[in-house]
């Protein structure tokens, strides 16, 4: 799978960094390729041109801040964990779901309760 990404499809358009190491991961269960050294963020908005969908409205977001603060930008990996994008390193073998699904929120652990478990 090529790495160059269509204007339509993609919210980021990646013109620099080009020649760094791909990594493969799956994206709502469609194999997908970004570069390492990628957040899942970047690695997701040269995919598509949103992240998630509002809980709310159902709008496509994309992020907002960047930087791990504004809560924008939460997606799933297929085990339920909670992932902020913007401050997720992409891990090869990756498997991200943007997609709602029919499990409710109260069903997934953070990031922070599956570290401090596996601390136990
Ligand atoms: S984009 Fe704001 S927390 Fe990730």
């Amino acid at each position: 799978m090529s790495i160059v990404t269509s204007l339509r499809s993609a919210q980021f358009v990646r013109v620099a960094e080009t020649a760094r190491a791909s990594v493969s991961f799956v994206l709502d269960g469609v194999e997908a390729e970004a570069l390492a050294g990628d957040t899942l963020l970047t690695a997701i908005l040269t995919q598509q041109r949103r992240v998630r969908r509002s809980e709310f409205s159902g709008e496509p977001r994309a992020g907002f801040c960047q930087i791990g603060a504004c809560q924008d930008c939460w997606v799933r990996s297929e085990d339920g964990t909670r992932l902020r994008a913007c401050s997720t390193p992409l891990r090869e073998g990756m498997r991200v779901l943007t997609q709602p699904d029919s499990r409710s929120d109260s069903q997934f652990v953070t990031e922070n309760e599956v570290k401090e478990g596996d601390a136990q």
